[in-house]
């Protein structure tokens, strides 16, 4: 017995002894002041953006350069350690945050990696450090007269990384594609420090298979991404915007139909609710749209339109929306600052939601011709589970991605939030859909997955993750059930 106990000392004094050897060693790669262990200074690499999400690192490297990051991976192999890369940390998937407790993984945080090369007009690319937020990348790009394809809410925080890591959609995916259709090439250290690099910038490089379109939404399973590729577009010279209060979701999806075929100019239609707009002026403070005439008891669908041109789309938007059915009300912003305003109504959607609690959060996409039966289904289906809970809906109506949050169960119920996933998730793969629209796998769609993908293209998709990360040392649990390292190294398994 006391042999035993000696024993457990031994192995902890072991235990101490290997994480001490880790951080003498990221130390030695990067510097004391960019191995953070302190819990305090480590805290805030630990949670995720929606506090569903919290594990613990045995350190968070910041290293500055691709080389210090394949010094980092070196590292943590030589060490069996899992590495958590993490951009922005605003990921909605629970990928960029350890598994558990007791994982010992390093945060790989790349948020030092922030140059912005000079903008390559001849080319149209321009090519950033993955650690450079996507506000920086714009602000950069405004000033030459150009901006990219991409763009989502939380540009002041996401990384170039991270948006490619997770091939990010958007409010721009109905005219641009999805992240990865915007990245020309892309550098990427993979788990044992090797490199990656298509940069060359050439339009026509057809050698072989396209490393960077895979990187692009692997999550950090399969390298480090360092740096980013992305195509230039012209800055509009003129936008409008309109939000628009719509009878019911059938004529909203009428609409979306109706200016795809018809204004050339569209660029964004956005869907939200009444309830979900009333939400975000509460926590924000702001006036409603269209003061006392809206009814709250119907929940009123709104779109919010963007068109972008060379001359002004207001009036080709103003003569459709004119004679479309179902539009009730239409407040059209051609400003910056009026657009701004609208568009804050939309952005505000996610802070608003999680502040009433850690939401059950999905990201679903559903066929257009299906997805008003969806939704008036979703009541019914959420109160089956959680009589109590609160649904809030918005999203991309374009791409037929809706973003499903349910507030009311605890952050720890897990019972209850998994059935609720569970069974949105059923019902929308059933009428043809995903599970995972555009904000990835990560850990909080893993139960799911087999539901979007079959046990062939899962099986491909575990062959790339072994022939790229044969040790299971990159973001074990995302995308992949965990293996290798990985698997040693999560509480959760035996
Ligand atoms: P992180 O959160 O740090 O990481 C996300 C994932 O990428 C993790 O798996 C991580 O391991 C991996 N990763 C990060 N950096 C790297 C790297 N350099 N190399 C390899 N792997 C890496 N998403 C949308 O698609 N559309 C939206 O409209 C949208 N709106 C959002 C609005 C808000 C308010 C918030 C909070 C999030 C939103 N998101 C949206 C989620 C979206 O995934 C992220 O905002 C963004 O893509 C992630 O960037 P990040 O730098 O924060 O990555
Ligand atoms: C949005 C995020 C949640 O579209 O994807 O608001
Ligand atoms: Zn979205």
């Amino acid at each position: 017995m006391r042999g035993t106990v000696r024993q457990g000392e031994d192995d902890r004094g072991e235990d101490q002894r290997g994480e001490n050897r880790l951080i003498a060693d990221l130390v030695a790669a990067l510097g004391a002041d960019h191995v953070l262990v302190d819990r305090d200074l480590t805290a805030g690499y630990e949670t995720d953006w929606t506090g569903a999400f919290t594990g613990r690192a045995a350190a968070v490297a910041r290293p500055a350069s691709t080389g210090e990051v394949a010094a980092v991976l070196r590292v943590c192999a030589a060490h069996g350690r899992p590495v958590v890369p993490q951009g922005g940390n605003t990921g909605l998937v629970g990928g960029s945050v350890p598994a558990g407790a007791a994982t010992g993984a390093v945060v790989l945080s790349l948020r030092r990696l922030t140059a912005i090369d000079p903008v390559d007009t001849a080319a149209g690319l321009v090519t950033a450090a993955a650690g450079a937020t996507l506000a920086d990348v714009q602000t950069h790009l405004r000033t030459a007269g150009y901006t990219i394809g991409v763009d989502l809410a939380a540009r002041d925080s996401a990384t170039l990384g991270g948006i490619a890591a997770t091939n990010a959609g958007g409010e721009r995916v109905l005219r641009h594609g999805m992240t990865r259709s915007q990245i020309a090439g892309l550098e990427a250290v993979l788990a044992d420090g090797r490199l990656v690099r298509r940069l060359s910038g050439l339009p026509k490089d057809n050698v072989g298979y396209d490393l960077p379109a895979l990187l692009v939404g692997s999550e950090g399973t399969l390298g480090v991404i360092t740096r980013v590729q992305l195509r230039l577009i012209g800055l509009p010279r003129a936008r409008t915007a309109a939000l628009i209060a719509m009878a019911d979701l059938t004529a909203a999806v009428n609409l979306v139909a109706l200016l795809r075929a018809t204004v050339g100019s569209l660029d964004a239609v956005e869907l939200m609710f009444d309830d979900g707009i009333t939400l975000v002026c509460d926590h924000q403070g702001l006036p409603t749209p269209f003061p006392g005439r809206i009814s709250p008891v119907h929940n009123t669908p709104y779109l919010l339109v963007e068109c972008v041109g060379r001359t002004d789309p207001a009036d080709e938007l103003a003569t459709v929306l004119e004679t479309a059915a179902g539009v009730l009300h239409v407040a059209v912003a051609t400003t910056a600052m009026d657009r701004r305003r609208l568009w804050t109504y939309r952005d505000g959607h996610t802070a608003a939601v999680n502040a009433l609690g850690v939401p059950v959060k999905l990201d679903v996409a559903v066929p257009l011709t299906r997805i008003t039966a969806f939704v008036d289904d979703l009541p019914a289906l959420v109160r089956a589970v959680t009589p109590s809970a609160r649904l809030h809906l918005w999203g991309h109506l374009a791409e037929a991605n809706l973003h499903v949050n349910i507030t009311g169960p605890d952050r720890d119920d897990t019972r209850s939030r998994e059935t609720l996933a569970g069974a949105i998730l059923t019902r929308a793969a059933a009428d043809g859909g995903s599970i995972g629209a555009e904000h990835g796998v990560g850990r909080a769609k893993m139960p799911w997955i087999g539901m979007s993908r079959s046990p062939d293209e899962l099986a491909v998709m575990t062959a790339v993750k072994h022939a790229l990360d044969p040790a299971g040392l990159l973001n074990p649990g995302v995308l992949v059930p965990p293996y290798g390292i990985g698997r040693a190294a999560d509480p959760a398994l035996p």
